[in-house]
């Protein structure tokens, strides 16, 4: 398994979080490695789909529509990994590269969406294509629509949440879910960027979201190059400083929605949604369609992942839990519908929260 690195660019508004270079049959998956941020801007190219399970078990690529674009490109090196002997050998390839990249992590519906979509069209464009390597054009096609439908949905809730917004607000969001976390834009962070980009003067409140500060390292980081005004807190400090009167709105991402609007995100989001009911401040979920089950009625049977609990006892290379002392790292947890005042989509906001009001945006 190699990585190789490459640098990139460091300024401009625009990300490319992950995206392809090169051939169908001879290029590679490039990726930011979202674990040296902020301190270094680095991408790395993935040669194989080893190397794309890695990069996202690792969360080098996070966030759930990111999550989801990096494993469609994957299963396109997956699916070219037997050669090219055949139309059988792409499709067979393709089947067990997808069937590896959804072990990689659980709770983020996008993967198994985006998983579902390249499997879909290998079955069916293996009757039809006239040569393997048409069939490997197809799939590598069909993740690059799944990258640029990405980029358009993020727009558009951009577009949605920004009326949310009012001007010389203070927002508070939890982990990242900008740029970094889908293939451009955002969500929670594109409600931001728009109002911003309206001529709203908004002040962000990031949580620096423990374990792994993805809220510290990216939001801020996201938010600084575009020149948005940004006070990190650690997360034990948001219910205070909403009690202060700093916050008049929160948003957040989210990994998986189940049917009733139950969303699953980043640990400590929960607790943050229960503080804004408390201070009666709008709670907003922004998300894809790409985010939703729902096959779940409820968010009760949303997968958690647990990680490792290194995570915990040595954040960033120092030990700071005593050895043998027990861990619990589950890095997501659900918020229920009823303290979601609304959840952005790029078909509109879904407000109040319910079942028939999701089926009817999404499905209407
Ligand atoms: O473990 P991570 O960093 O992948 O968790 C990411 C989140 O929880 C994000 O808030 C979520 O995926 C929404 S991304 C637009």
């Amino acid at each position: 398994m190699s990585v190789e690195p490459t640098t990139g660019p460091t300024v401009g508004p625009t990300l490319e979080t992950v995206g392809w270079v090169g051939s169908a049959g001879e290029g590679v998956v490039r990726l930011i490695d979202q674990t040296r941020l902020p301190s270094e801007f680095l991408q790395i190219d993935c040669p194989d789909v080893e190397t794309v399970w890695e990069a996202i078990t690792m969360l080098r690529v996070r966030g759930a529509p990111a999550i989801g674009v990096a494993a469609a490109f994957g299963a396109v090196l997956g699916a070219r990994r037997r050669g090219l002997a055949s139309i059988e050998t792409v499709r067979d390839a393709l089947r067990a590269s997808t069937a590896r990249l959804r072990t990689s992590r659980p709770t983020a519906v996008n993967l198994f969406w985006a998983l579902d979509r390249m499997d879909r069209v290998g079955e069916a464009e293996a009757a039809l294509a006239d040569s393997p390597a048409a069939l490997l054009d197809r799939l590598l096609l069909e993740a690059k629509t799944i990258e640029q439908e990405d980029r358009a949905m993020c727009r558009a809730i951009g577009r949605h949440g920004a009326e949310l917004i009012g001007q010389g607000q203070g927002v508070l969001t939890h982990c990242n879910a900008g740029g970094l976390a889908t293939s451009d834009y955002g969500t929670a962070l594109a409600v931001i960027f728009s109002a911003a980009e309206q001529g709203k003067s908004v002040h962000v409140y990031a949580d620096e979201t423990r374990p792994l500060l993805q809220g510290a390292r990216l939001t801020a980081w996201e938010l600084q190059r575009r020149n948005i005004p940004v006070t990190v807190i650690c997360d034990s400090m948001a219910a205070q400083v909403m009690k202060e009167g700093r916050v008049q709105a929160v948003v957040v991402g989210a990994d998986r929605i189940a049917a009733n609007g139950d969303s699953a995100n980043k640990i400590g989001t929960y607790g943050v949604a229960l503080a804004a009911r408390a201070h009666e401040i709008p709670f907003y979920v922004a998300a894809p369609s790409s985010t939703f089950d729902l096959a779940l009625p409820d968010g009760s049977l949303i997968p958690i992942e647990e990680r490792d609990p290194r995570e915990v006892t040595h954040g960033f290379g120092r030990q700071t839990v005593p050895d043998g002392v027990d861990v619990y790292n589950p890095a997501f947890d659900v918020t229920p519908a009823r303290l979601i005042s609304g959840i952005i989509t790029e078909k509109g906001v879904i407000a109040p929260v319910s079942t028939e009001g999701i089926r009817a945006m999404l499905l209407g």
